[in-house]
């Protein structure tokens, strides 16, 4: 028997700015997925924050892309919405991009990620939040957990994994995929997945010979891109993933071990800057520093075998990992220093914000040929 995970996220107004979530927001998501509960819709749900993110966990046994459990979501975050906009919440309502919901939360701004999967006797899971970047975020420590033998020791020793994996890697640009095995291909697929504003790794699953089914996913991370649905720029489309654990798959350690380095993600102030992701417990994913460092933060569940979510441990809140906080502050000063200059500030055309079009403008009567 298959259950569904879906997390489904979306900044519905920040308190102050664009830096936390209101408490208020998480009580009224809370009160409606509770509903949901009670009427069977959904077998179990959480509700957390990351920075200015509204963050629905929830299992059930609608598949994935299902109408229902987006609606609910899209319900929740409505609801939410009404909350936001009475306290004067800032950006209230900001990644609800559409008046009314069609059936599917693709494309309407909150950002998703879901995998149906029959649960082995025991299902460890991790669900991934991060605040002020983008998907592309996720390419290298996913790339590490299920790649490189130099952060997962299982790849090389355990003879359950030692086949490797497949990755599934959009090109957002072009909106098309391709799959990829490792090791095999792993040369290609760092070519691509290096360029990681426009190929983002969007699931990883088994090979063939695996104890899990090879169609089944062991991680997947959500891929909206809010500008692209937009069309101009409405705010981060900060990503969520769900890893699974254990047993031919990486271990919880080596699931985390790639967070061990704050690597230097797009994000940041007004979406326009290079950053070191700082990986956080709850209560420090409050991005207040030039709106950021960018944060992520590791839930760590096992999941029931009705389904229930039995959790969140949160898993940074751990010293092993204050070294990485702290080398992501030093890394913090250093590119700040850079000001204006990339590549701090990202280069033209991965920036959220511009003045560029208008200076170019002003300045076209001035500038002359050069010899
Ligand atoms: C980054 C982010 C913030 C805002 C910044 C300016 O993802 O959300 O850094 O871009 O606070 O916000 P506005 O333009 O709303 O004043
Ligand atoms: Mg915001
Ligand atoms: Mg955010």
């Amino acid at each position: 028997e298959k259950i569904t995970i879906s997390v489904i996220k979306a900044d519905i107004g920040g308190w102050p700015g664009h830096s936390r979530v209101h408490p208020q927001l998480v009580e009224t998501a809370e009160e409606v997925l509770a509903g949901a509960k009670e009427k069977g819709t959904i077998i179990d749900f959480y509700v957390a924050t990351c920075g200015d993110d509204l963050q629905l966990i929830m299992t059930h046994g609608k598949g994935v892309d299902s109408p229902e459990i987006h609606g609910l979501a899209w319900k929740a975050f409505e609801e939410a919405t009404k909350v936001a906009r009475g306290l004067g919440l800032y950006g209230a309502g900001q990644d609800l991009l559409k008046d009314a919901f069609s059936g599917n939360i693709r494309g309407m701004g909150p950002g998703i990620a879901e995998m149906e999967i029959t649960l082995r006797k025991s299902e460890p899971v991790v669900t991934f939040h991060m605040d002020k970047t983008e998907p592309g975020a996720f390419n290298l420590p996913v790339f590490r957990m299920f790649a490189d033998p130099f952060n997962t020791a299982g790849l090389v020793i355990d003879p359950n994994m030692h086949m490797g994996f497949r990755f599934e890697v959009w090109d957002i640009k072009e909106h098309k995929r391709v799959i990829l095995n490792t090791p095999e291909e792993l040369y290609d697929l760092l070519a691509l997945i290096g360029a990681k504003s426009r190929y983002v790794i969007k699931r990883v699953f088994p090979k063939e010979g695996h104890k899990i089914p090879k169609d089944e996913p062991v991680a997947v991370i959500s891929t909206e891109k809010l500008y692209q649905i937009a069309g101009e720029y409405v705010g981060k489309d900060d990503p969520v993933a769900i890893v699974r654990a254990q047993s031919g798959l990486p271990a919880l350690g080596e699931v985390l071990e790639p967070f061990a380095f704050p690597h230097l993600v797009s994000g940041w102030m007004r979406g326009s800057h290079n950053g070191p992701v700082m990986p956080v417990p709850m209560r420090m994913a409050n991005p207040t520093r030039f709106d950021g460092p960018p944060r992520v933060v590791a839930l760590g569940w096992q999941i029931s075998p009705e389904g229930r979510l039995v959790g969140p441990v949160d898993l940074f809140d751990d010293p092993a990992f204050d070294e990485a906080r702290r080398k992501a502050i030093e890394i913090a000063d250093y590119m700040r220093r850079h000001g204006p200059f990339e590549p701090h500030r990202l280069p033209m055309e991965d920036m959220e914000y511009t003045t560029l079009p208008g200076v170019l403008e002003r300045l076209e009567g001035r500038f002359e040929p050069v010899e």
